[in-house]
Formats: C-alpha cells, sequence, structure tokens
C-alpha cells in the first residue's frame, strides 16, 4: 500500500514538473517591486520585466496592492512566487530588517493570496530566491557541494544551497564580525555612505567573508546585488580563501527563484516534450 502511495506522488510530481514550463515570479525589494514570466527550464524571462517603484510606507497592505497590480498588468492567471526582505517562516514574515516594521507576523502569504484572488502564493526570502535562480541557472549551475549567495544591497542577504538543495533564512547579514553585524559593516550601503573606494570596501568584504568561510567551508561565494555589476573594482581586492564569483542573473535572480518556488521547484524544470 505504502508502494502505490509512493508510486502515486512521484507520478503527480513528475506530471507537474514536466507540464510546467513557465512560472511568475515577483521580486519585493526596497526601491523596486519586479515581475515577469519566467521560463522555468532556462531561468529566462518571457515578455516584460514589470516594474513599479516600492509604495512608501512600504506596509503589508501597500505592497499587496502593487503585488496585483503586477500580476494584472502581466495578465497572468496562475500560481505566483514572492519574495520579501525578511525571514519567512510557513509564509509569514517574522523579521523587517529593511522594510516596514509592520511585516513582523504578517501572513504574507494569505495576505497576497486574497489580494491576488484567492490564487496559490509562495512567499520567500529574496535572498533564498536568488540563491536558487543563481544555482539553478546562474553562476553556481556548474558548482556542486556547498554554494552561498551573498546579495550586496542597503543589506546583505545570503542563501546556502547544498547540491541545489536551499537551507532556507540563513540571514547571515546579521551574524556579528569583529563586534558588528555583516551588514553593518559590509553592504553597499555602507560603501556609499562612507564614501568608501571600492578597494576600501573589499577589507569589509574579505572580513564577512573570511568569518562566513571560517563557519561553512563553502566550495564557491556567489556576490549578487547591484554592486555586483561592478565585480571586477572589487573582486580581486579580496583576501578570503574561497573563490568569489560575480551572480550572473542580476535583476532576474529574484524573480526567477521565486517562479521556481511558485510550483515547488529549487532546480530547473525539465525541458517539456
Ligand atoms: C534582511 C534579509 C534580506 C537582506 C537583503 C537583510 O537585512 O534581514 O532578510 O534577505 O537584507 O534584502
Amino acid at each position: 500500500m505504502f508502494a502505490t502511495v509512493d508510486r502515486d506522488l512521484e507520478f503527480d510530481t513528475q506530471e507537474r514538473r514536466t507540464m510546467t514550463t513557465t512560472g511568475f515570479g515577483i521580486d519585493v525589494g526596497g526601491s523596486g517591486v519586479k515581475g515577469g514570466t519566467i521560463d522555468l527550464s532556462t531561468g529566462e524571462m518571457i515578455g516584460d520585466r514589470i516594474k513599479i517603484l516600492t509604495p512608501q510606507p512600504s506596509t503589508p497592505d501597500a505592497i499587496a496592492g502593487t503585488v496585483a497590480e503586477i500580476v494584472e498588468q502581466a495578465k497572468w492567471t496562475g500560481p505566483v512566487g514572492i519574495t520579501l526582505p525578511a525571514v519567512v517562516t510557513g509564509g509569514v514574515a517574522r523579521s523587517a530588517a529593511n522594510i516596514d516594521k509592520s511585516w513582523i507576523d504578517t501572513d504574507a502569504a494569505s495576505l497576497f493570496g486574497k489580494a491576488l484572488g484567492g490564487r496559490e502564493v509562495t512567499v520567500l526570502n529574496d535572498a533564498d530566491a536568488a540563491g536558487i535562480a543563481e544555482d539553478s541557472f546562474g553562476a553556481g549551475k556548474d558548482t556542486s557541494g556547498v554554494v552561498i549567495l551573498l546579495t550586496f544591497g542597503t543589506g546583505i542577504g545570503s542563501a546556502v544551497l547544498h547540491n541545489g538543495v536551499l537551507l532556507p533564512n540563513t540571514e547571515f547579514g546579521h551574524l556579528e564580525v569583529d563586534g558588528k553585524e555583516a551588514e553593518h559593516r559590509a553592504a553597499s550601503s555602507v560603501k556609499e555612505k562612507k564614501d568608501w573606494s571600492y578597494k576600501e570596501w573589499a577589507v569589509e568584504v574579505s572580513r564577512v567573508l573570511t568569518t562566513f568561510e571560517n563557519l561553512l567551508w563553502p566550495d564557491l561565494f556567489i556576490a549578487g546585488g547591484g554592486i555586483s555589476r561592478k565585480h571586477e573594482k572589487w573582486i580581486p581586492h579580496l583576501t578570503n580563501r574561497t573563490k568569489v564569483v560575480p551572480a550572473t542573473l542580476l535583476n532576474t535572480a529574484g524573480i526567477a527563484g521565486a517562479a521556481l518556488a511558485s510550483v515547488g521547484l529549487t532546480r530547473p524544470a525539465p525541458v517539456a516534450g
């Protein structure tokens, strides 16, 4: 009897994956909310990337309205994956470091589900989504073992993957490094605020990466966030031990990861046919 149940489950999953070739993801950031349709076997965006400025204050209701507008503009009718710059467990936001504090303890999955007419939604941390996408389609696709993606922006986001399997909500940006939170040392917003050169900033990034690698011994770091576009200015100055490569999907990573998560995948969908 158990064998039959197992086979049925396997069949359902296989069937779902084969039939699901596209997904829709939305990446909620501090300045913009961005969404689009993704080819789940290649990670590429199909059609336009829709971007609406993040409402201020970025309260749950305001963001839910923006999310609904994006889905409507895209005329997407299926399930939706949505990222938040917060710890998300069981669809509930549990922290709010760089977003309106009223997100804490908001049932984001129910809120977005209602705003989207009761459809299926999956909510996950923004860096986790980017990590899933980079590991599946981008800078980590040829690396097995432990891959850590870090996003350098207003804060530092983190995603840890082991052979393609995500350990969610790692939040390394809040780990204390030499008496200070990692993101208060080495987020790209700190570089701007202190008016540091790339070389000066790389000293702090190296310090943070050294702490992370001594704890986790990753096989690869992927550096994401807007500043990874200028990687040639700072990655060569890093002094930590583990190889660091720039993210390659840039502004589609969060959307692609959210789209994969919306259909229960953390790896590319097999090519249909
Ligand atoms: C938040 C994370 C988020 C990261 C990047 C951090 O401050 O705690 O949840 O992934 O910023 O947005």
